[in-house]
């Protein structure tokens, strides 16, 4: 599915990061990914984090994943509203929703998260702290949008739930299957079934706060140094006061820290690893035998393709000389040459035809069955 009545450049200059949008319906033919049944499946699977929202009196009860089968036969007159994180992990046509929207770079996408609500089912008046596109799947939703909220913004008293205490929207629209509304982060937003059979599908992203970057960055850096490196100063002199810690101590040590963590080059490749990090272990694609270069050599000479897990995440950063790393699930591959292209090119598209001509490239075939060992790619026939 594509997005044929969308000007992208137009959003990223206008609304990306800055205000809400409204899209109405801009696919060619807007066709749902997900059966209900098939998202109550994956609510009651071990390790996919799932969540029950129920509507009790005024205020929301929580129920975390995964439920027992049972728990759908029992739901009751109230309307709720069930949420499946990372639904692209799964289900190979939701991770195709992501596809449209990879005019944002892949570093910066979580996951595609599902809801399915009964009429006057939701979660209740919110705000989140990313950028998140609402695609309407099935059904109809009123959505309400507010104004910017931050971390003053009173919320309600509730033990598992942040709810906005007094939301006022400024913008009011029921979404329609196909449409989608892109809501920025910290906007509260707040959405309700309206009539049964209501399913959303949040493509969401991820931004690092500064604190979790200087955390494990520097916890990262800390790691190189020894015990015995350590603030020295054999040109000490005497001082009046025994007191004060002079400002040449301070330079120095402020200087120790900087040096240790201003490092450019050693920061991109931290960070190229830390953020391929996947998120879940599921959609584990390790194969139970570690793969023969001989069988790698003989796939890629015939053509066959190679699929991208949807599970992983993969990115790369460019250096000198045309080289670039290849970060795969938190392993850097250090590339030049061919390889550079051929880490560019695996990094483009979901599935992967590679150059049969690479089959009798030692480099090519090395990374290649790395990548296949580590579960990040399969060959298609697989
Ligand atoms: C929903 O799909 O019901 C909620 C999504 C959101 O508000 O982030
Ligand atoms: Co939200």
């Amino acid at each position: 599915m594509q997005l044929t009545h969308f000007d992208i450049d137009r959003f990223l200059a206008d609304h990306w990061q800055k205000r809400p949008a409204l899209i109405r319906n801009p696919w060619g033919q807007w066709r749902n990914p997900l059966e209900p049944d098939e998202l109550a499946g994956l609510a009651c699977e071990d390790g996919v984090e799932s969540r029950l929202i129920t509507l009790q009196g005024e205020g929301l009860s929580l129920e975390n994943g995964p439920l027992p089968e049972t728990r759908f036969g029992a739901m009751g007159r109230s309307p709720w509203t069930l949420l499946v994180q990372a639904v692209d992990q799964y289900v190979p046509d939701v991770a195709a929703l992501i596809e449209p929207f990879r005019f944002v770079p892949d570093w910066r996408i979580d996951d595609v998260m599902v809801s399915y609500a009964v009429d006057g089912g939701g979660v209740g008046a919110h705000y989140d702290q990313y950028d998140v596109f609402l695609v309407q799947g099935l059904g109809r939703r009123r959505w309400r949008v507010g104004p910017l909220c931050d971390a003053d913004t009173p919320l309600l008293p509730h033990d598992d739930l942040r709810l906005l205490a007094d939301f006022t929207p400024t913008d009011e629209w029921v979404l329609e299957p196909g449409d989608i509304l892109y809501v920025p982060p910290r906007f509260g937003h707040d959405g309700v079934a309206v009539g049964d059979d209501c399913m959303t599908y949040s493509i969401g992203f991820r931004a690092p706060s500064r604190a979790e970057l200087i955390d494990d960055w520097s916890a990262h850096q800390a790691d190189a140094y020894g015990d015995e490196d350590r603030y020295e100063d054999p040109d000490l002199t005497r001082q009046d006061n025994a007191g004060e810690i002079r400002g040449a101590a301070i330079d120095r040590l402020h200087g120790m820290m900087m040096d240790a963590l201003s490092d450019r080059a050693a920061f991109a490749r931290w960070f190229g690893q830390y953020n391929s990090q996947p998120k879940y272990a599921e959609a584990d694609w390790r194969p139970e035998e570690p793969v023969a270069r001989e069988d790698v050599r003989a796939l890629i000479a015939a053509g066959i393709a190679l699929a991208r897990n949807p599970a992983s995440r993969l990115s790369f950063i460019r250096g000198d000389e045309g080289a670039v790393m290849l970060f795969a699930d938190g392993v850097c591959f250090d590339c030049a040459g061919d390889m550079a292209a051929l880490a560019v090119q695996i990094c483009a598209e979901p599935t992967v035809l590679l150059d049969p001509a690479l089959a009798g490239s030692g480099p090519a075939i090395t990374l290649v069955t790395a990548l296949l060992d580590q579960g990040s790619l399969a060959f298609e026939e697989e």
